[in-house]
Formats: C-alpha cells, sequence, structure tokens
C-alpha cells in the first residue's frame, strides 16, 4: 500500500508513490493509496475518532509492503507523515517492509531516507529495502520525474517484492 505524507496538491512525492504503486500491480499485489491530507486533522492529532483515519490505520497494519513518500520538511519528514505513525500501535509494522521516497528541494538532505525513514520504519517493527529514494526538485520537469527516478522507484520495488516473496519479513497478508 502506499501512504502520501504530503499536504501538495501537486506533490512529487505522490508521484512517486503512485508510480511505486503501479509498479507492485504489475508484480501481482493489491494496492491501496492513503493520501494524509486529504484526512480530518483533529483525530490524525490524536484528538477524537474518525472512521477514515481508522480505516488508514487498519489498512496501513493489514499491508505487507508499505510505500511511505513524503517531501522533506526541515532536513526529514513531513509533520503529516509523522502524526500518522504515531497512531500505530507499538511494534504494528511487525513482518512488513517499508519503501521509503522522500522529495527535497536539494541534495542536502538526502540522508532524510537514511537518518529519517529508516528509523522510522524500524521503530515500529518493519524491514526497510536498502534502495531508499530519494528525489530532487531538479529530477521533475513539468510534473513528470526523469527516467533515472523512475528506474530507480522500479528497483526498489523489485527489492520489497522480493524480500516479500521470500518470507524474509516474515507473515502478514500480501501485499
Ligand atoms: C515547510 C517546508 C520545509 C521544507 N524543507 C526543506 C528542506 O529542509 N530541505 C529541502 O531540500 N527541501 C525542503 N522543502 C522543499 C520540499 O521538500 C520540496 O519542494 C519537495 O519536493 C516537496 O515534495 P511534495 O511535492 O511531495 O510536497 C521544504 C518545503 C516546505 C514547504
Amino acid at each position: 500500500m502506499g501512504i502520501s505524507g504530503s499536504p501538495s496538491a501537486t506533490s512529487k512525492s505522490r508521484i512517486l508513490v503512485e508510480h511505486a504503486l503501479a509498479r507492485l500491480a504489475t508484480g501481482g499485489a493489491a494496492t491501496q493509496m492513503v493520501d494524509l491530507a486529504g484526512l480530518p486533522a483533529d483525530p490524525l492529532l490524536g484528538r477524537g475518532a474518525s472512521g477514515p483515519v481508522a480505516a488508514a490505520v487498519a489498512a496501513t497494519i493489514g499491508a505487507r509492503i508499505i510505500v511511505a513518500g513524503t517531501p522533506v520538511y526541515r532536513a526529514t519528514y513531513s509533520g503529516l507523515l509523522k502524526v500518522f505513525f504515531d497512531l500505530l500501535p507499538q511494534d504494528g509494522l511487525t513482518g512488513k517492509i517499508g519503501v521509503p521516497i522522500v522529495t527535497g528541494h536539494g541534495a542536502a538532505h538526502s540522508l532524510a531516507v537514511d537518518h529519517g525513514m529508516r528509523p522510522l520504519f524500524a521503530s515500529l517493527g518493519a524491514a526497510v529495502v536498502a534502495g531508499g529514494v530519494y528525489a530532487t526538485s531538479s529530477q521533475f520537469q513539468n510534473g513528470k520525474p526523469a527516467p533515472e527516478l523512475v528506474r530507480a522507484v522500479d528497483r526498489a520495488v523489485a527489492e520489497a517484492l522480493a524480500l516479500a516473496r521470500a518470507g524474509l519479513s516474515g507473515s502478514g497478508a500480501f501485499p
């Protein structure tokens, strides 16, 4: 499944998550996108209950492969993505495979993949693909990702599928 952690209506990271989901579908996985920007803010912040937020949490816990896309904000993942991950139960991603996709304006904060997303996934028990994706604004032309970027997403998805098929992440419903 995919999680988009950008509040932007024209999100670059969301475009890459959508591409990853299309590749996962080609690989035989059932896919679903959760767009965090479309969820009500108060329940996301832990104030009150909400059907859509509960459904998003349930979908995440039920997935086998989780592609999480986020812009770099202040050198790491977005607050939107963080508040959603804070709603997941302790060890809620055990046995799952995380695929981090991060977009930033420049290359300076590319370590947001390895110093931000990787421990975020790991804190909930997920295994993370070795090849997380970082993209800069210059790798998009008219909203379209450059070919090398598409290849990087394809590689990350292929790695996640291989790990899932090998059962290296433990049990869980595919994907
Ligand atoms: C509040 C805010 C903070 C940002 N902080 C950074 C940053 O620290 N480093 C960086 O490279 N880009 C930063 N950016 C730029 C975004 O990461 C970049 O435009 C990204 O591609 C947006 O992804 P999106 O289209 O999926 O929202 C920031 C943008 C905003 C709005």
